[in-house]
């Protein structure tokens, strides 16, 4: 009798996701409510066939020779992967399999959540009431900016980005959006949107939101300058990755007025915040929660663990992340 593969799973996924694991293999999940250092991390895969991991592991080369020879593939729970060496994985013939496509609506929801929480003053108002700080209805109090009639600039239109746009259809914003090529010219014609250059996308919108992937390409891509070309009153959303931003860069231009505020689900040094944001009232901050409903987290993980069982009975990964 041939020895069932052996699958290691870094941290707790959702149990109709382990039932597939287990179908697939012998599932070892040693410690899966807490990050484990590269160091342990390291000894914890070793002799594993597949792997379930995470945004928080590094996979690297180290991580490859840690766990050997057997190793087929590497399923990250998410849709990105910076934290994963890809040539590192590819000469090593591993596979490296994400989730894409089951984490859009609610990455989308959240964005336009952000989106409103801070051009409408939200937890500024929240915190307000929770200081029991008096206060009375007026007809100037706490105003907010509309989105109606705003431009909503996106920063890569994939899908996240063209479900942020739909979104924002809705709300009568307009559409421009950034990338590194046209969209269709069926989308285009959907959303009404306009491809502009990155410098006329921030001179021109009203709102200016992210959604692309973080590469050396991205890394500050919204710095010192991009804030400075910003139209004044413009706002700054980031549902990404935190290094597209420069984070000390965005505090000096919310705290001069450079824009008018910033709504962010993800930060530069994760899960430290520039503490300078953290007293800014016009920063509307969420930790990490893009893809946080208990319906998309299932599905992440049983995409992520149909993924290694796919690759491991020999049939070939469903969702593939090619170099
Ligand atoms: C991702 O999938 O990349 C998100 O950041 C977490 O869901």
């Amino acid at each position: 009798m041939t020895k069932p593969p052996k699958i290691v799973v870094t941290r707790a996924i959702a149990e109709p996701a382990m039932k597939v694991l287990h179908e697939a293999g012998e599932v070892w999940a040693p410690d899966p409510d807490r990050k484990l250092p590269p160091g342990e991390l390291h000894e914890v895969v070793a002799g594993a066939d597949g792997v379930v991991s995470t945004l928080q592991d590094r996979i690297d080369g180290a991580f490859a020779d840690a766990a050997g020879a057997n190793l087929r593939v590497v399923s990250t729970v998410a849709v990105g992967y910076d934290n994963v060496d890809l040539p590192a994985l590819g000469a090593r013939e591993v596979i490296l399999t994400n989730t894409p496509g089951v984490l859009t609506d609610a990455t989308a929801d959240l964005t336009f959540g952000l989106l409103l929480a801070v051009t409408r003053r939200l937890g500024a108002g929240e915190r307000l009431l929770r200081a029991r700080r008096p206060w009375e209805f007026n007809l100037g109090f706490m105003l907010g900016t509309g989105l109606q009639g705003k431009s909503l600039g996106i920063v890569g239109l994939g899908q996240i980005g063209t479900a942020v746009a739909r979104r924002a259809r809705a709300f009568g914003m307009r559409i421009h959006y950034t990338g590194r090529g046209r969209a269709a010219p069926e989308l285009e014609a959907e959303l009404d949107a306009r491809f502009l250059s990155m410098e006329s996308l921030l001179g021109t919108a009203d709102m200016v939101s992210l959604h692309c992937p973080l590469t050396p390409r991205t890394r500050h891509l919204i710095d010192a300058g991009a804030l400075a070309a910003m139209k004044p009153g413009a706002f700054l959303v980031n549902t990404t990755r935190g290094p597209v931003v420069d984070e000390r860069a965005l505090a000096d231009a919310l705290e001069g007025g450079v824009i008018a505020g910033a709504a962010l689900d993800v930060f530069e040094r994760e899960p430290e915040v520039e503490p300078r944001l953290l007293e800014l009232d016009n920063v509307a901050l969420a930790p990490h929660l893009g893809s946080a409903t208990v319906e998309t987290r299932t599905e992440m993980a049983l995409l992520a663990a149909r993924n290694v069982a796919s690759v491991l009975a020999g049939n070939g990964p469903l969702t593939e992340v090619r170099p």
